[in-house]
């Protein structure tokens, strides 16, 4: 877990590192810096965030989950570290990612996971529509269906009045999606947990259920803590 760079910079080769393993790293890096998620949660340290108590044991939760393919929400009020958790949880798909020797040789790489906020994901989808789209509604959903790992944070903001129903129905759909494809996926919003399921509505709220769940984080802010 420390393994993977702390910092946007890949760390230096060591000599007892052979030229497949740098390789193999090299893609590790890559698949963490193209994941999408900002500075400020990529430079944390892993074991500095597990002594806090409460974080670690909603931690040993989370990886249960997504190891299990299923949909973890993460609730609570302001800055008590849903998202830092989301961010290391894509470190660990990162870290784990092993390239196949197809991927190694050609220097190709498959989506491994990806941090997104839901009105990013809206963002992403609407490129489909108006007078000259820049891609397909189909190639835009694709983005969010093809990393193993997606995170979508900020789940409580709505899209807005007139197309939210739009916007609830590929929200549901999305998650429809990548619960068929055994796609993990983690949903983080600053609300309790019964204005999630009015706001996800039932569909998704049932496969939560299944091989998912919900973790409250109910500890006060880090935020302006030394
Ligand atoms: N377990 C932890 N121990 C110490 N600091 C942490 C921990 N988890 C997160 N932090 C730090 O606390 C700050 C707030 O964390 P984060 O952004 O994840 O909160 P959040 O719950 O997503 O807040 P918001 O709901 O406002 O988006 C960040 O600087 C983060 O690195
Ligand atoms: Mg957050």
């Amino acid at each position: 877990m420390e393994d993977l760079a702390q910092s946007k910079t890949p760390p230096q080769e060591t000599s007892q590192t052979s030229p497949r393993d740098g390789v193999v790293r090299d893609h590790r890096i890559l698949a963490w810096q193209g994941a999408g998620a900002d500075e400020r949660h990529m430079t944390r340290k892993h074991s500095e965030l597990l002594a806090h108590e409460k974080w670690s044991a909603c931690w040993k939760v989370a990886c249960k989950v997504v190891e299990d393919c299923g949909i973890i929400v993460l609730l609570g009020s302001r800055g008590n570290g849903k998202t830092q958790m989301g961010v290391e949880l894509i470190r660990v798909a990162c870290s784990n990612y092993e390239p196949t020797e197809d991927e190694l040789q050609y220097g190709t790489m498959r989506a491994v996971a990806s941090y997104t906020r839901l009105r990013d994901l809206h963002m992403t989808i609407r490129q489909a529509y108006g007078s000259a789209p820049k891609i397909s509604e189909k190639d835009a959903v694709h983005l969010l269906l093809r990393p193993h790992l997606l995170v979508i944070d900020e789940c409580q903001e709505s899209s807005g009045s007139k197309d939210s129903d739009w916007a609830a129905q590929t929200f549901t759909y999305i998650l429809d999606k990548r619960y068929g494809l055994m796609r993990p996926t983690v949903l983080i919003a600053n609300c309790n947990k019964q204005q999630f399921v009015k706001l996800a509505g039932s569909s998704i709220t049932d496969r939560i259920k299944e091989d998912g769940g919900f973790l409250s984080f109910d500890w006060p802010s880090f935020r302006g803590v030394k």
